[in-house]
């Protein structure tokens, strides 16, 4: 193999089934705290294993469900570790094509894609992501899967990506703008995903449903629908897996699921609103009577499908990919059992710090409100929230019980 003319260290690690050759980190950490990814000269990220882990068993599960060999890229590649796996983990892919506006990035991408011995699959181009995906944008030219997986926001590339997707393609999304899409800067929300976040104990769902939000407005533009199959907050980041349908029909139907949430920060109230129009609605709490508080629009709809969750468990069971992360396996299961359950949820810290109260374990509140016939569940956004479909007043009432049954005698 000839030799790579970089001018930074790098070393081959092994992440999955590929050998990947990624620059020494440690190098460009300036202190113990200090983030090593965003200064080296090619990104990589290992944190974000379990990000491309889950990527591989979507992208095994799509190929599986519409069986056909498929045409694979990321716009936005790093080091190329992502579609290098896709392409050698992945069975039915047919090629992947890599891009980065980064040389640098590039020129380690094609000595990782030969070090894989792949070069007869996997192809690397250098230009922006946006020009990238336009020049695949004609009918017979398109993916079947795009996955983007940028700094900061996506939103940038939503409306390219989306011509780019041939109809019933995949895309998936990562953003990790956490704090406009959690609420901390609202106004950058409206801005890059078009609907107001909002700084709740929930903002992670939010955060995930606006982005899912942005895309359905963003598709519906090029009279195309979309459908989640699905999506998780993991650390600093959220993802979404998403079909693109086409047809106008298609696009009203995916805009149906637009609306708002109501939250109250007095009482933890929450209510939704499907429709895209908030005029003339009632935006006092009917709990407690104080002002509520919107985030949106964004998408109320479902944002994990069932089935496609069935395949993700099948390809999970099988020893093939058995080097996939126990974590990446946890937040399978956690957000399959989130397929039917109510919308947002409740964080038991914040409520017992809001009443100063001793914090009772979740197992506990839970089965209470299930005694009570509510639903109620674990959710994969916090170690230590409940989704219910129980009042907040009840909510609120059982965890107090649950806390004064626990304090120390
Ligand atoms: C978060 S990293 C990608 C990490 C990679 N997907 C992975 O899984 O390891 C984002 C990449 O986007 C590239 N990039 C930034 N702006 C771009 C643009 N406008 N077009 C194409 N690539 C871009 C950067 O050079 C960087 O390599
Ligand atoms: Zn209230």
């Amino acid at each position: 193999m000839e030799s790579l003319d970089l001018n930074f260290p790098i070393r081959v690690i092994r992440e999955g089934m590929a050998d990947i050759a990624v620059p020494v980190l440690e190098l460009f950490k300036r202190g113990c705290w200090d983030y090593a990814p965003a200064r080296a000269p090619v990104f990589y990220n290992p944190k974000m294993k379990i990000c491309r882990d889950i990527a591989v068993l979507a992208l095994q599960s799509y190929q599986d469900i519409v069986n056909r060999d498929l045409s694979v890229s990321e716009p936005l590649a790093g080091c190329g570790v992502r579609g290098i796996r896709f392409a050698k983990e992945v069975k039915g892919i047919k090629s992947v094509y890599l891009n980065d506006i980064s040389e640098r990035a590039c020129q380690l991408a094609k000595y990782n894609i030969r070090l894989n011995n792949l070069d007869e699959k996997v192809f690397v181009s250098n230009e922006d992501a946006n020009l990238f995906l336009s020049r695949h944008a004609a009918p017979r030219n398109r993916f079947d899967f795009i996955d983007i997986d940028p700094f900061g926001s996506p939103a940038l590339y939503l409306d390219s990506a989306i011509r780019a997707l041939r109809d019933g393609g995949l895309l998936a999304l990562t953003a990790t703008d956490m704090a406009p899409l959690c609420g901390v800067y609202p106004k950058v929300a409206l801005r890059k995903y078009c609907g107001l976040s909002l700084k709740t104990e929930y903002c992670h769902e939010i955060a995930i449903r606006l982005l899912a939000g942005c895309l359905a407005m963003a598709a519906a533009r090029h009279n195309i629908g979309i459908k989640i199959l699905f999506s998780h907050s993991t650390r600093h980041y959220i993802r979404l897996y998403s079909l693109v349908e086409y047809g106008a029909k298609k696009a009203d139907e995916a805009l149906k699921n637009m609306g708002y949430i109501l939250h109250c920060f007095k009482c933890f109230h929450r209510e939704t609103h499907q429709d895209i129009l908030l005029s003339g609605r009632e935006t006092r709490c009917p709990e407690c009577g104080s002002t509520l508080r919107a985030a949106g629009p964004l998408w109320l709809g479902k944002i994990v499908d069932e089935n496609f969750c069935s395949k993700l468990e099948e390809n999970l069971g099988k020893d093939y990919f058995s080097h996939i992360d126990n974590e990446a396996k946890k937040i399978i299961f956690l957000v399959r059992g989130e397929t039917d359950a109510p919308l947002t949820y409740y964080v038991i810290d914040e409520i017992c710090d809001k009443f100063g109260l001793p914090t009772p374990p979740l197992k506990e509140v839970i089965d209470l409100l299930l005694s009570m016939n509510y639903k109620a569940l674990r959710t994969h956004f916090h170690a230590r929230g409940i989704k219910t479909d129980a009042p907040a007043s009840t909510v609120v009432n059982v965890i107090k019980r649950a806390a004064e049954e626990n304090l120390p005698a």
